[in-house]
């Protein structure tokens, strides 16, 4: 582990369906983290990948009438089809039934039995395939089922073997205790030490009659190993454990595992009691974020409002994923739970990145060709750290505190004020009345606002970055040239170079008129 480099893990998706836009809210958010890590000067490894074993899969698969390897298969095509189009920079895609997550996950098994925390118990209890985990009476509700699947959980009676998690209740305790963020936002930490009030051994095994669909335990052919023990180990498998010691040492501990508010007790409980176990050093934080719901509901099949990535690509012709990812980074503090819905991502979209920072970028290229022959004028404020330093500053503390709806505020902040300033100081009439020194400096001074933009909106709006950025006159895009955030006050664009106006970056969106020219 070294100071600069930087680890970012996703959680790995149960392959039931193609990916929704609430997983596709969490890969994002990781990759604008990744982007942003890099853009700092970090060797940045983002894992993502699929979680293919267990009993919801099996059974998926059986319903469909293929083997779960075949169906998983199919649908992890459907992921990286929908993570190629979000424009993911993960370094693997992991999935469980890879070979070498076999083995570790063997390893790690064969290490916690050694330090004696796995032992076999008959067990009765009732378990919920949907959540995957055993649940007990008072989970349920009045009817008996289980609250988030509506189905009553199954009886099962079996030899299973148990990991002795009680034992590392005050090591966790301990652990919450003497390192402040490890579980974020801090009122998640809260209901984490809730949780370690009451903890109990778990059962990590299921007979193979009742799932066969997963790794077996080590010297046990009767009994499988439970899908989330598998499943958590994938963060160590991504970075080589028992593989590539030079990567393992490189990035492991974990910077963060970005994952969502359903799962905490798996990985701010389960996955540290499991290293400690293992005697593996323990990831530095887990940051859990909120739900995203379709017009105010829970995203579901019965409900039939799941929403694609694809189903607003096409309904709104988009030209690239940026308004879905600027959308999803925007619609709620990170951490919280966020609402979309069709018309507030066309209005928002629509005033923030096609009138305000697009019209921006036009009105000042067009008046550049038309007063300065399209060069960027000469101008006082021409030199690096001038401008807007205070901003720069507080963009890089709001992506820090992962608040991307903030950090895209702050910028969309410059922006206003750039539009602003033309706005108040007329550039036409400083033409006309040939106030040149005063119509270059202000012509600069915007020119440099949306230099700045580019590289400071480039984690969340990669595409349209690469766009401002071409327009304004560069030769190398903006992802190969690999900016560092200290460029943004460290650099300055340069006068006499030749802008390259090219139209909207981005046209309104406009479901009707995307919808009428579909049907012709
Ligand atoms: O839980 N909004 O997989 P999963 C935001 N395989 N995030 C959402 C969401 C929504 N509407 N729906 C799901 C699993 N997610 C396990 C993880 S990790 C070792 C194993 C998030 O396919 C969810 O919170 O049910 C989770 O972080 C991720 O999508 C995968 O969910
Ligand atoms: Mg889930």
């Amino acid at each position: 582990m070294s100071e600069n480099t930087y680890y970012i893990t996703t959680a790995i998706d149960y392959v039931n369906a193609a990916p929704h836009l609430g997983h596709a809210y969490e890969k994002i958010a990781t990759d604008v983290m990744a982007r942003f890590q890099r853009l700092l000067g970090k060797e940045v490894f983002f894992l993502t990948g699929t979680d293919e074993h267990g009993t919801k899969v099996e059974k998926t698969a059986q319903s469909r009438g293929v083997t779960p390897k075949q169906h998983t298969d199919e649908l992890v095509e459907e992921f990286k089809k929908a993570w190629q189009y979000l424009n993911l920079t993960y370094d693997r895609f992991i999935r469980t039934t890879d070979k070498d997550h076999y083995e570790v996950v063997e390893h790690l098994w064969r290490k916690m039995a050694a330090k004696g925390d796995i032992e076999k118990r008959a067990y009765t209890g009732l378990y919920c395939s949907g959540c995957e985990k055993f649940v007990t009476e008072r989970d349920l509700n009045e009817a008996g089922e289980c609250p988030n699947h509506q189905r009553k959980p199954e009886e099962v009676q079996e030899e299973n073997y148990f990991f002795k998690l009680s034992k590392y209740k005050e090591a966790l305790q301990h652990h919450m205790k003497t390192h402040p963020g490890f579980v974020l936002p801090d009122f998640r930490a809260a209901e984490v030490l809730q949780m370690l009030e009451e903890l109990e051994d778990i059962s990590v095994s299921r007979h193979k009659s009742s799932v066969s669909w997963g790794i077996p335990v080590p010297d046990d052919e009767e009994q499988v190993i439970y899908v989330w023990i598998d499943a958590l180990s994938n963060y160590i498998t991504g970075v080589g454990y028992q593989h590539d010691d030079a990567l393992f040492s490189k990035f492991w501990p974990a910077d963060v595992h970005v994952i969502g508010k359903d799962i905490l007790r798996f990985h701010a409980i389960y996955w540290p009691a499991m290293l400690m176990s293992a005697e593996v050093p323990l990831p530095k934080q887990v940051f859990a974020h909120g739900f995203i719901n379709i017009n105010d509901s829970k995203i579901s099949k019965s409900v039939g409002n799941v929403v694609s990535p694809f189903t607003l690509q096409e309904r709104f012709d988009l030209p690239n994923p940026d308004p879905i990812r600027y959308y999803l980074m925007t619609v709620a503090t990170f951490g919280q739970d966020g609402s979309f819905t069709e018309e507030d991502f066309k209005l928002k979209v629509n005033a923030d990145l096609a009138n305000n920072l697009g019209n921006l970028l036009n009105r000042t290229l067009n008046m550049t060709n038309k007063y300065f022959e399209g060069q960027v004028p000469k101008s006082q404020y021409a030199k690096a750290a001038v401008l807007h330093t205070e901003g720069v500053a507080e963009v890089r503390e709001a992506y820090e505190a992962y608040d991307f709806q903030k950090a895209a505020e702050l910028i969309l902040q410059l922006v206003d004020w750039a539009n602003k300033e033309i706005n108040d100081k007329e550039p036409w009439t400083l033409f006309k009345e040939g106030k040149t020194q005063e119509l270059a400096d202000l012509m600069y001074t915007v020119l440099e606002t949306l230099r700045q933009v580019a590289i400071m909106l480039s984690p969340i709006t990669p595409a349209l970055s690469d766009e401002i950025w071409s327009q304004l006159g560069y030769q190398a895009t903006l992802s190969d040239l690999m900016p560092r955030w200290e460029d943004i006050s460290g650099t300055h664009i340069q006068p006499g170079q030749r802008i390259n106006l090219q139209g909207p970056i981005l046209p309104r969106l406009d479901s009707e008129l995307a919808g009428a020219t579909k049907k012709k």
